[in-house]
């Protein structure tokens, strides 16, 4: 009835695959609400842009309008807009057709001299020929210079203006003349007192009252334009250390010039924020008055104005989804890897993924439909992002080529996932993989747009080092965006696409890097995780250098193995038991002439953990034999810690033996340790189950493992729910996060017998079942027992009894004796145990009646008043035991008394503490 053939890579694939998407099923709130995280976030970014927008249509920051009736409220049509009317923001959004006429300004230093005093500027300059250039610099400046009254506005180029207000970014409006700070005619003679003139100016809009004050200009020779620089030099530091006026205004070297040419520099000052635009002041006056010297003093060459070019209206716009996107996009991408690294650990933590593979699910399958899954949730989530972004028409999605930004976040998902591979084989903790990757997240991306953006941005700094930092995907990928950004920024200011595949050929767009750089670490990370998963991985258990298989050694060099086996036969010799000889010779018989009727054969299997932090190493398990026919059920018992884990662990994989060989099925554990697992259940001594999953849905995954199908799959599911009691009151269809511990344990061992194993192991099976449903659990296992074998730890001797048809006791590594239950009873139980309660006065009585009985009794145990002792039962009649107690209660009070046959339980003592106190004696 049952396929025997383990199941195909398609068969646990499918397997697989249906487990997880009942378990994405029942996480489907999550699921829902980790997709709809784009999209909570575009409404978010979208509601942000259009308070943004909302804002932006406010007057304020429009151009500025005014009334034509100076009311407060009128038409659109009765408005006059435009620069005049607008403040600095204002003004950026305004139409200017017209742009309004300056007079050109010299720039001034800060200037702090006294109301009413005029205030003197300090001019110097050098040349070849000091006659010369001092004649020319008398020219740059006229005398006496005044408002002229009747016409202001004419008569202002040809007087000298100047200005300590700053300059602004552009010309539209000129700060000297919208600011309160006074306009100074420049001379080199002025009155001791200001002339405190001041003249109505008109400014766009409105006419203004302008104060005027002289300033007086003095020109100084220097010898060299070396010391003009040091004078210069110092009377900045002078200005900023002592906090005094820097009274140079400028200063000028004529180097060759004469009457037939003019060579000269002029030192500005750019400290101020846009200094050049009043270069071309110095340099008019500098050619005026060399014509003035070479035609004389009625020569003018006019600086009449100056003007900025006509601008369109320029409403004022704010991407927000571009504004943010580096930072932000970065963070919504990045939230997967939590996810992912999450629910990789999770599996590794619960040791499901152990557990699965004991049931027969190759790395294969596991590592398909694991990338699948996290790629298909990837995938959705990107698509939702990038749909729920267009659809409501954010630039940054809309205006990038859809096939490169596709392209990008494919490949950008594959190696995140790949990445979460890699990095959950050094996890093994849920809670530090969460916490670390989110501060991971987070981290990348402040450090991103803090740190990284701006070595982009600084066109100075090396592209290789750039490079280097785009190695770590967080910063790749914030790279990427961060272009798309830039891309839909410019695309949305000139109206123009935003990035297109030709675009990647441009050197200052980083995408093509990007995306060279992910895609070679996808593959290498990909390469190296599967490298690492199956060197660190319990369960597959293999060397580093698995795939050299054909040319590796030994893993044990022959003189260690050697060491190993003279330390063990030694011990052997000291200590041999007849059962365990015997077990020993049925072993190598079995190898010398293997039978297919033992499923397990162990021979003389090791297990040695090395000393560390200073302990010495230990033997867990020595030298041990044993051969368990099928249709058997080998009852391990022995103290905590005497290597029953140990034992189990390295027959279901998990460890591999230090020496030695178990087989099963004829299959060596060493080496084929992947198809034993197709004829392997295990039930662990703590149950590793899927919380969401229900019970039968456990069965049935497990099943498909076990290559059962259709009819067969439903039938033993039911089979195996019915038997364990699991089937009635509907908890067969209950989550297993509800299940009782006992519905639990029932569970496991329903898993463990589900799909016919040949072999099963059972770690304390019926812990924390009550009475009821542990003798349920006895029957089932019974009835398994028949056509396979069954190797079972256990702390209860009834159950020991009950189920088993040999057993071993296990103390110190190594078995002590090996037998049925009826002949161990009778080896180790050649006594009856006496037991009596008396008053402590009449303890020696007690003693002295024992005495007569038999002179070889032993007392065993001895605490106020109760004592027991053994009684060897060839020397010992019942009557005369009865007897004597008879005659003792006459002669003294007998609180208690008590004979009794020995049980498996003090043979287990018994075995116990004598292999104790051997070993206490060597
Ligand atoms: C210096 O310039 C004056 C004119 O200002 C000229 O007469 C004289 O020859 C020049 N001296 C030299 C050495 O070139
Ligand atoms: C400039 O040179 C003249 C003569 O060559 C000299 O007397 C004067 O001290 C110099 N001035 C300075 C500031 O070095
Ligand atoms: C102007 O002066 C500089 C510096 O002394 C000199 O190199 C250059 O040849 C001069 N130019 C003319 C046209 O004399
Ligand atoms: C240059 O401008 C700065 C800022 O206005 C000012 O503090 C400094 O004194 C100026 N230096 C000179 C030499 O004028």
């Amino acid at each position: 009835m049952v396929d025997p053939s383990p199941a195909s890579f398609f068969t646990q694939t499918n397997a697989l695959l249906r487990k997880n998407l009942t378990f994405q099923k029942r996480n489907v709130k999550t699921n829902i609400l980790l997709i709809l995280f784009p999209l909570i976030l575009s409404v978010l970014l979208i509601s942000l842009q259009s308070l943004v927008n909302h804002q932006l249509t406010q007057p304020e920051s429009k151009c500025g309008c005014v009334c034509r009736d100076n009311s407060t409220t009128c038409n659109d049509s009765d408005k006059l807009c435009g620069v005049q009317y607008s403040d600095q923001t204002q003004m950026a959004a305004c139409a200017i057709p017209q742009p309004h006429e300056w007079p050109p300004l010299f720039q001034l230093p800060p200037v702090y001299c006294k109301e009413n005093v005029s205030c003197a500027f300090n001019m110097l300059f050098t040349s070849d020929n000091q006659s010369f250039a001092q004649n020319v610099s008398d020219n740059m400046f006229p005398i006496e210079s005044y408002p002229d009254d009747i016409d202001i506005m004419a008569s202002l180029p040809s007087n000298v203006l100047g200005s300590d207000a700053m300059p602004g970014a552009n010309n539209f409006l000129e700060p000297a003349f919208t600011s309160d700070r006074p306009i100074f005619y420049l001379q080199t003679q002025c009155p001791r007192y200001n002339f405190g003139y001041s003249f109505p100016y008109q400014i766009p809009g409105n006419a203004s009252e302008k104060e005027v004050r002289c300033g007086q200009v003095i020109n100084f020779w220097r010898n060299s334009s070396s010391d003009i620089d040091t004078e210069l030099y110092k009377g900045n530091q002078r200005g900023k250390s002592e906090g005094r006026i820097n009274d140079i205004v400028s200063a000028f070297d004529f180097l060759n010039s004469n009457e037939d040419g003019l060579n000269v520099t002029v030192w500005y000052n750019s400290t101020r924020k846009v200094g050049l635009l009043r270069i071309p002041r110095s340099v008019n006056l500098i050619s005026n008055a060399y014509l003035k010297f070479l035609l004389g003093p009625d020569t003018k060459m006019l600086f009449e104005f100056v003007k900025e070019i006509p601008k369109p209206e320029t409403p004022i716009r704010l991407e927000v989804a571009s504004l943010l996107s580096g930072l932000f996009f970065t963070w919504v991408v990045l939230l997967l890897f939590p996810v992912i690294l999450t629910s990789l650990v999770y599996e590794k933590q619960q040791k499901l993924r152990i557990m699965m593979k004991m049931h027969g699910l190759g790395d294969g399958p596991y590592w398909m439909i694991s990338y699948g899954y996290f790629l298909a949730l990837s995938v959705i989530y990107i698509l939702c992002f990038v749909t729920f972004g267009s659809v409501f028409g954010l630039k940054f999605f809309t205006l990038n080529d859809y096939s490169i930004q596709f392209i990008f976040y494919f490949i950008y998902i594959n190696l995140q996932i790949s990445m979460a591979f890699l990095l959950s084989s050094f996890y093994s903790n849920v809670k530090t993989a969460t916490v670390s990757s989110y501060i991971g997240v987070f981290g990348t991306g402040l450090l991103g747009s803090q740190f990284f953006q701006h070595f982009i941005q600084v066109s100075s700094f090396a592209r290789e080092w750039i490079i280097c930092m785009e190695l770590y995907p967080g910063f790749a990928l914030y790279r990427g965006l961060y272009e798309f950004a830039e891309s839909a920024t410019n695309g949305s200011n000139s109206g123009t696409n935003g990035m297109r595949w030709q675009d990647l050929s441009d050197s200052a767009n980083g995408m093509k890097e990007v995306l060279i750089i992910m895609s070679s670490e996808w593959v290498v990370v990909l390469c190296v995780s599967y490298y690492i998963d199956q060197v660190l991985s319990t369960g597959s258990g293999k060397s580093p250098l698995f795939f050299l298989k054909g040319f590796q050694k030994k893993p044990l060099s022959s003189l260690k193995k050697l060491a190993i086996q003279r330390q063990g036969s030694e011990v052997l010799a000291q200590m041999e038991k007849e059962d365990v000889i015997q077990e020993r010779e049925k072993v190598e018989q079995l190898l010398l002439e293997p039978t297919n009727d033992h499923a397990i054969v162990c021979d003389d299997l090791k297990k040695f953990y090395p000393g560390r932090d200073g302990n010495p190493g230990k033997f867990a398990v020595k030298e041990l034999f044993l051969a368990v026919p099928r249709g058997e059920c080998f009852g391990m018992l022995g103290p905590n810690g005497a290597g029953k884990t140990s034992f189990i662990s390295m027959m279901i994989g998990l460890t591999k033996p230090t020496s030695g060989a178990a087989y099963v099925q004829g299959l060596d554990v060493r080496t084929h340790m992947d198809r034993i697992y197709t004829s392997m259940g295990v039930c662990p001594q703590h149950d590793l189950l899927w919380e969401s999953l229900t019970g039968r849905e456990h069965l049935l995954f497990y099943g498909r493992l076990k290559n059962l199908k259709g009819s067969v799959l439903t039938h033993a599911v039911e089979e195996s729910l019915k038997s364990l009691n699991l089937f009635y009151g509907g908890v067969a269809d209950k989550q297993c996060g509800k299940y009782s511990g006992g519905m639990k344990r029932r569970l496991s061992v329903a898993i463990s017998l589900i799909g016919d194993p040949k072999v099963v192991y059972m770690d304390e099976p019926s812990t924390g079942l009550d009475p009821a449903s542990r003798k349920c659990l006895w029957n089932v296992i019974k009835l398994a027992k028949q056509d396979r074998a069954i190797i079972l730890t256990t702390h209860s001797m009834e159950e020991a009894d009950a189920l088993c048809d040999r057993l071993g006791i296990f103390v110190d590594g190594s078995l002590q004796c090996v037998g049925y239950p009826k002949e161990l009873k009778g080896r180790y139980g050649g006594t009856y145990v006496f037991a009596m309660t008396t008053s402590s006065d009449h303890e020696k009585d007690v003693e002295n009646m024992v005495q007569r009985l038999t002179p070889n009794a032993n007392k065993i145990y001895h605490l106020s008043g109760t004592q027991k002792f053994e009684l060897p039962k060839e020397e010992i009649k019942m009557a005369n035991v009865f007897r004597a107690i008879e005659a003792a209660k006459r002669n003294f009070t007998v609180f208690a008394w008590g004979l009794s046959d020995t049980t498996l339980e003090d043979v287990f003592i018994k075995v116990a503490r004598e292999a104790q106190a051997f070993d206490t004696l060597t």
